[in-house]
């Protein structure tokens, strides 16, 4: 499946398309030199075919290019990340604890 990522900054989301159709979105707040990641919702119609993922994928691939510390407070970016150790990197020091026991709930 097709899924095309993009940062809609007027609404602080991204958004995930698949063709036409809004498939989810995932959403964030700024703050200084940090990027929180709050939400992830994806629409029924798409669940468990990659479309969160790649909402995760992209805001972290995000936060990289733009150097900036993520908060990840949505649990399933939390478990994400916990999946992909490349990211933890990117996750803010006092968050990393949490990231790595989402590793007991999904
Ligand atoms: C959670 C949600 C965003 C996942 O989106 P999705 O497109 O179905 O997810 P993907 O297909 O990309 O990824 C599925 C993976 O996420 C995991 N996952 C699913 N729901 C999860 C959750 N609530 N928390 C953590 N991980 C979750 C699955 O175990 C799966 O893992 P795997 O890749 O190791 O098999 C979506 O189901 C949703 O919108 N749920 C309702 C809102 C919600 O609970 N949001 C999360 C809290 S902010």
């Amino acid at each position: 499946m097709d899924v095309v990522v993009t940062e809609v900054a007027a609404r602080t989301r991204f958004e995930a398309r698949v063709g036409e159709a809004l498939a989810g979105h995932l959403e964030y707040a700024r703050l200084g030199g940090k990027i929180l990641l709050t939400h992830t919702e994806v629409e029924p119609a798409f669940e468990g075919q990659g479309v969160g993922g790649e909402l995760a994928r992209a805001a972290l691939d995000s936060a990289r290019v733009n150097g900036l510390i993520v908060r990840p407070l949505c649990p399933f970016v939390a478990g994400w990340v916990r999946r992909h150790p490349d990211y933890v990197e990117l996750v803010d020091p006092v968050d990393r604890m949490r990231v790595m026991a989402a590793a007991k709930v999904d």
